[in-house]
């Protein structure tokens, strides 16, 4: 581990968002930035201090969620990687940035849930917090307008979203992630109540793969401490609970992401 620099301090969107200016944007969304990367096939993924909740209803800018959020989701998909389910992460660049691998992304927001909460307490009436017999996987056609909602895997078949043989796949990447998440969430203390994910197409000639996309953070995963039931994730946000930097920065510490010492406001190791 190097000492910090001043490259390190925390953290300057002003300076980043300029050198960034020169880059062509391909897309701006709700909490990052995606501009063409240096290589064919490559994308900068930028992440920004945006947060926002209730199909961006609810928004405000959280100093240092961008920093937290492009560290953290570095650490899950080399993880990913590492035990071979493929991810778009390909390295990362700086605070702020990621480069990853270009993919066409299914037009669909995965979940999984290990335990009721959100939505499907409200649905189906289940009290949050209770554990669910076994890993319930559910998707959501992605479109802001409509509010993502809920659809089958008839619906995803029928409107050609993804194939069966893509949704095979999918389902059986989200279990993986789900595994190596719950695991590593456990392993700090951290139950992973549920998350979300989106795939991405890769071709590599003719043939089609499916990857890991996106991000994974704590703004698309619900995290509860195990002995309180503290939330360290989005809901801090979404259900003003307090500090979200905060929250974050105890997962990434718990990870090992940040240094022990320094909770609230992050000086990264590398
Ligand atoms: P869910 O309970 O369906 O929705 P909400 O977050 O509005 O209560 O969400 C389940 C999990 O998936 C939760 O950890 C948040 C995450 N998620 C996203 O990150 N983005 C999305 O667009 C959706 C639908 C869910």
């Amino acid at each position: 581990m190097r000492a910090p620099t001043r490259r390190d301090s925390f953290p300057r969107p002003g300076l980043e968002r300029s050198l960034m200016a020169r880059r062509k944007k391909i897309y701006e969304g709700k909490a990052k930035i995606l501009y063409e990367g240096p290589e064919p096939g490559t994308i900068v993924q930028y992440f920004k201090d945006d947060a926002t909740a209730f199909n961006a209803e609810k928004k405000d800018v959280i100093d240092g969620k961008g920093v937290l959020n492009n560290r953290l989701s570095e650490f899950f998909m080399t993880g990913l990687n590492q035990i071979g389910v493929p991810t778009h992460f390909i390295r990362r660049l700086n605070m702020r940035e990621q480069l990853v691998r270009n993919c066409e992304i299914v037009p669909l927001e995965v979940i999984v849930r290990n335990y009721a909460a959100g939505t499907m307490s409200k649905r189906l009436g289940i009290a949050e917090g209770t554990q669910l017999p076994r890993p319930i996987v559910e998707y959501c056609y992605k479109d802001d307008a409509l509010g993502d909602p809920l659809v089958t895997e008839e619906h995803i078949a029928a409107f050609g979203w993804a194939s069966q043989q893509d949704m095979d796949d999918i389902l059986s990447l989200a279990l993986r992630v789900n595994d190596f998440m719950s695991g590593m969430m456990l392993a700090v203390g951290i139950r992973l109540v549920d998350f979300k994910i989106e795939i991405g197409r890769v071709f590599d000639g003719d043939f089609q793969r499916l990857i890991v996309a996106d991000e994974i953070s704590p703004d698309s995963c619900r995290l509860w401490d195990i002995e309180t039931g503290q939330k360290l994730d989005k809901d801090v946000f979404r259900r003003d609970l307090g500090s979200l930097t905060d929250a974050y920065s105890e997962v990434a510490r718990r990870l090992g992401v940040l240094p022990k010492s320094n909770v609230a406001k992050p000086t990264l190791i590398n």
